[in-house]
């Protein structure tokens, strides 16, 4: 009886989630001054907090198109420094218009989940188009850049600090998936996301994350 009526009480904390989040909808790229997180861009992606446990935050992305590139690598920091150099070039001119386009945070890299810790797996590392290039962005010049387009999604996030590395990426990532295990959410398993918001030349408080995208509703603390 017990567990029907806190059932009953998710769904209706879910449908009212929804609701809410159907009412906000709008484009979430916007003025960094609005992000406790990106301190070192004009403008980053914004989202709505669906709610927050000890371990993770149930975050709400609108849909934003993003700059792409990918690279297959044993290791995470050999693709992200060869991936991350080939879409600054973008930015940084490299794109049919010659024009410079500002840097955003934060940059994203989906990681392949499938193979084993000793293969070497695919990268895909993507910087936001700023929102003045979200509709209509110069082509890239290189072939292997292209556009991204992220689906409106939820993510389970969570936080560390210091550098976004193999490790410290692996570590939280393993963490956020037992926490995620434990509460039965559903998610993409197949992948995740290594996300930085940092220069390498920012040294305090500095701000990573790890996402897994949710499937279906998502698994929301109780609110009693
Ligand atoms: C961002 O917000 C700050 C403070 O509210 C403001 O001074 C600045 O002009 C804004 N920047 C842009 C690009 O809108
Ligand atoms: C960015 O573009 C400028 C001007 O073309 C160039 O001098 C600089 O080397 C470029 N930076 C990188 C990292 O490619």
């Amino acid at each position: 009886m017990k567990s029907l009526c806190v059932l009953s009480t998710m769904i209706y904390f879910a449908g009212l989630i929804g609701l809410l989040l159907f009412l906000t909808a709008e484009a979430r790229i916007g003025n960094s001054s609005e992000s406790a997180f990106c301190t070192e861009t004009k403008e980053c992606l914004l989202y709505d907090l669906v709610c927050k446990t000890d371990s993770y935050e149930v975050r709400h992305y609108e849909a934003a198109k993003w700059v792409t590139t990918n690279e297959k690598s044993v290791v995470l920091e050999k693709a992200m420094y060869t991936a991350f150099m080939r879409v600054f070039k973008y930015i940084n001119g490299s794109n049919s218009n010659g024009v410079n386009i500002d840097m955003t945070a934060p940059v994203i890299i989906k990681i392949d989940q499938t193979k084993k810790i000793w293969q070497s797996s695919v990268y895909t590392l993507s910087f936001l188009l700023p929102s003045e290039y979200q509709v209509d962005p110069p082509q890239p010049t290189d072939d292997k850049v292209y556009f991204t387009d992220l689906p409106d999604m939820n993510v389970y996030a969570r936080t560390y600090g210091g550098y976004l590395m193999s490790f410290t990426n692996s570590y939280n990532s393993i963490q956020l998936k037992k926490q995620l295990d434990k509460v039965q959410a559903t998610y993409i398993e197949d992948s995740y996301y290594a996300v930085g918001y940092d220069s390498p030349k920012k040294m305090l408080h500095r701000h990573n994350e790890v996402w897994y995208v949710a499937d279906g509703a998502p698994v929301c603390p109780s609110p009693f």
